[in-house]
């Protein structure tokens, strides 16, 4: 059974970075309902869910891919608050960490087993791809519209709309772990 306790040993350093509690326990309930409606059962069938059905992810998993780019977003956010003498704009750190954390949780709709030891696309992700079911579980649970943005629009559904800051940082640190697999996987990745 997935309860709360497995969400936060899966993103424990993440979570732990969180500073306002509520935001924290928010992201926890977000994942426990992307769990129940995707019918994930078990911390080990979770570990097992590949990120992405789009290209071979080489064996790199959804929880793996969600703490990456969570952290990616983070590095990218204190390099610039490090670097620059005067920030042009307020990067909210809570608002970061959550909308990493949950930038995919809609996958847990979007992507489940085939029956013969693989996954696929579900009937939910045919439905609606997974920053839409993604940004319904994070106004469902509460989180501001800002937060809602960073699921929303991380991906191609946000190309060209208005985002805030999070989101622009989420989308790079997400594409920074999705387009080297691609060059990989056509070829055009030199190594
Ligand atoms: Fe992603």
């Amino acid at each position: 059974m997935i309860d709360a306790s497995v969400i936060r040993t899966l993103f424990n350093g993440q979570l732990d970075a969180i500073k306002e509690a509520t935001i924290r326990d928010k992201v926890i309930e977000a994942w426990l309902l992307g769990c129940e409606r995707g019918g994930w059962n078990t911390v080990e069938e979770l570990r097992g869910m590949p990120f992405t059905l789009l290209t071979n992810s080489h064996g790199i998993t959804f929880i793996e891919h969600t703490i990456a780019v969570t952290e990616g977003a983070i590095g990218l956010a204190k390099a610039q608050l490090s670097i620059y003498s005067k920030m042009p704009y307020v990067i909210d750190m809570d608002r970061l960490i959550a909308g990493g954390l949950l930038h995919d949780v809609g996958k847990l709709l979007e992507i489940g087993p085939d029956g013969k030891g693989g996954y696929c696309k579900t009937h939910s992700g045919r439905c609606a791809r997974h920053p839409i079911s993604g940004a319904i579980l994070t106004a469902e649970v509460g989180l501001p519209d800002e937060y809602v943005n960073t699921v929303a629009c991380h991906a191609k559904e946000g190309e060209g709309k208005p985002q805030v800051i999070e989101t622009i940082l989420i989308h790079q640190a997400d594409f920074a772990t999705f387009d080297p697999l691609t060059f990989k996987n056509r070829g055009d990745l030199i190594e």
